[in-house]
C-alpha cells in the first residue's frame, strides 16, 4: 500500500495531470483535496485529449476518483464534466464529499466585482468564484454539497445568506437581483443528479488504508499560489502544498508514504503577480509556443521564463517532497543555452528562499547558472541515457541544487513519453 501526494512546485500546470494519470496505474483512488475547477488538468492518451477541471485524473484510468472536502465544487461544471465523460465512453467511478463547500451563483459575480475593486492591482483570477467561495467557507456561511440534497435545509440556509449576499451586491452597486427562489430550485437539482456520488469519502479512505490500498491526492495549482506560502495576495485560495492533502482529504499525516514534486523544466504563470524569471524576449515568446502555454481552464496566454529552483527548492521543503517529477524538458530543446536561477539578489542580499512581501518579490532579481543547451530529444525515449549530454547535465543539476532525486522525466505530453528513472 502507498499513499503519495502529488503536488505542483511552481506556479500550477507543471503537467500534474499527466503525472497523476501515469502514476494512477498503480492506485484504487485518487483523490482531489482543494482547488475547483479553477485547474484544468490535461491528459494525452494515443491521440485522445482529455482536459479535467474537478474531476481527479485518475478517473482516465478507470479508477476512483474522489472530490475531497477540501474542494470547493461548481455543480453545474461538474454535472457538465461527467456528462462530457460520458459522451467519450468513459463512465467516471466517482465519490463526492459530503463536507465539500458549493460554489454559488453570487460568488461568481463577487469574483469579478473584487477583481475590478482592485483597480491595477487586479489577481487575474479565473473569475470561477473560488476567492469568494473559500471566503465563505471560513466565514461559516458557506453551502455545502450534503445541503443541496435536502431542500429543506438548503432553503434554511439561503434564507440568511441571499439577503447578506443581495447587500454586498447592492453595495457594490451591482444591479442583480438574486432570485432566491430560482437558486433553490437549480441547486436542488443539482443535488439530486449529484446524489448517487455523494457520501463520506473521509470514512470511505480511511477504510480504503486499512485495507492497504494506493491512494494519490492530486493537488492543483502550484505551490507559489498557496493562500499562506504562495505570492500572497496573488494566490489562490486554498492550501496547495502537500499539508493541505490531509486536510482536504481526511487522510492522516502519518498515512502518508510520498510527496512527489511536479517541476516543469522552466516556469510559467497565469494570472497577475510577480515572476522574477519571467522572459518577454524570444527565448519567452520559444518557450509559450513550444511548450503550448495557453491556460486549460481560461486560454489565456502564460507567461514563461528560465527554470526558477528557488521557487522549488521551497516547494520541496515545505511539502517535504521524496521526488520529484521534471516535465517539459522536450520543450528547451534547440536554445543554444540554458538557464537556472539558483538564487535571488535583494538589493545586494543573496536569497535562497522567496520572500514573504509581495514588494520584496517584485524586486528581485534572479542568479543564473547558465548551461548549454541540445540540440533535439527523442520523446519517446525510455531511459535517461538515451537522453542528449547536455540535457542530463541539466537534470543532473537540478537534483544536485535541490538534493532530491527526479524519478520521472516527461518528455512529451503522452502518457507513453515518460521515462521512470
Ligand atoms: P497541470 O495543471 O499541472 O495538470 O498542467 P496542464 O495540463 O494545465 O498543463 C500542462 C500542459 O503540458 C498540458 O497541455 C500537457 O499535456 C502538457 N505536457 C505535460 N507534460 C509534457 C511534456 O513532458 N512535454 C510536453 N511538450 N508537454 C507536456
Ligand atoms: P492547475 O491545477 C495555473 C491562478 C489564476 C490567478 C490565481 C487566482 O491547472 O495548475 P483563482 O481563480 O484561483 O482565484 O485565481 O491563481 N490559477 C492557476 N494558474 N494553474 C492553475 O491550476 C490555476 N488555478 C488558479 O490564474 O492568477
Ligand atoms: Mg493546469
Amino acid at each position: 500500500m502507498t499513499v503519495k501526494i502529488i503536488i505542483g512546485t511552481q506556479w500550477g500546470d507543471e503537467g500534474k495531470g499527466k503525472v497523476v494519470d501515469y502514476y494512477a496505474e498503480e492506485a484504487d483512488y485518487v483523490v482531489r483535496f482543494q482547488g475547483g475547477n479553477n485547474a484544468g488538468h490535461t491528459i494525452h492518451i494515443d491521440n485522445e485529449v482529455y482536459k479535467l477541471h474537478v474531476i481527479p485524473s485518475g478517473v482516465i484510468q478507470g479508477k476512483t476518483g474522489v472530490i475531497g472536502n477540501g474542494v470547493v465544487i461548481d455543480p453545474e461544471v461538474l454535472i457538465d464534466e461527467i456528462n462530457k465523460l460520458r459522451e467519450r465512453g468513459i463512465k467516471p467511478r466517482l465519490m463526492i464529499s459530503d463536507r465539500a463547500n458549493v460554489i454559488m451563483p453570487y460568488h461568481k459575480i463577487l469574483d469579478g466585482v473584487e477583481e475590478e475593486q482592485r483597480g491595477g492591482r487586479k489577481i487575474g483570477t479565473t473569475k470561477r468564484g473560488i476567492g469568494p467561495c473559500y471566503s465563505d467557507h471560513a466565514a461559516r456561511l458557506g453551502v455545502r454539497i450534503c445541503d443541496l440534497i435536502n431542500k429543506k435545509r438548503l432553503q434554511e440556509k439561503l434564507d440568511i445568506i441571499i439577503p447578506i449576499k443581495q447587500r454586498i451586491l447592492d453595495a457594490y452597486n451591482i444591479k442583480h437581483d438574486l432570485d432566491k427562489k430560482e437558486i433553490l430550485e437549480a441547486y436542488t437539482r443539482y443535488g439530486e443528479k449529484l446524489a448517487p456520488y455523494i457520501t463520506e469519502t473521509h470514512i470511505i479512505l480511511q477504510e480504503a488504508l486499512r485495507k492497504k490500498k494506493n491512494i494519490i491526492l492530486e493537488g492543483a495549482q502550484g505551490t507559489m499560489l498557496d493562500v499562506d506560502y504562495g505570492t500572497y495576495p496573488y494566490t489562490t485560495s486554498s492550501h496547495t502544498i502537500a499539508g493541505g492533502a490531509c486536510i482536504g482529504s481526511g487522510i492522516p499525516p502519518r498515512s502518508i508514504d510520498e510527496v512527489i514534486g511536479v517541476v516543469k523544466a522552466y516556469t510559467t504563470r497565469v494570472g497577475e503577480g510577480p515572476l522574477p524569471t519571467e522572459l518577454k524576449d524570444n527565448t519567452g515568446k520559444h518557450l509559450q509556443e513550444k511548450g503550448h502555454e495557453y491556460g486549460t481552464t481560461t486560454n489565456r496566454p502564460r507567461r514563461c521564463g528560465w527554470l526558477d529552483l528557488v521557487v522549488v527548492r521551497y516547494a520541496c521543503n515545505l511539502s517535504g517532497v521524496n521526488s520529484i517529477a521534471l516535465t517539459k524538458i522536450d520543450v528547451l530543446t534547440g536554445l543554444p543555452r540554458v538557464k537556472i536561477c539558483v538564487s535571488y539578489n535583494l538589493n545586494g542580499k543573496k536569497l535562497m528562499y522567496p520572500p514573504a512581501s509581495i514588494n520584496d518579490m517584485e524586486d528581485v532579481k534572479p542568479v543564473y547558472k547558465e548551461l548549454p543547451g541540445w540540440g533535439s530529444i527523442n520523446p519517446d525515449a525510455k531511459r535517461l541515457d538515451e537522453l542528449p549530454g547536455n540535457a542530463k547535465k541539466y537534470i543532473a543539476f537540478i537534483e544536485r541544487e535541490l538534493k532530491t532525486p527526479i524519478k520521472l522525466v516527461s518528455t512529451g505530453p503522452k502518457r507513453s513519453q515518460t521515462i521512470r528513472v
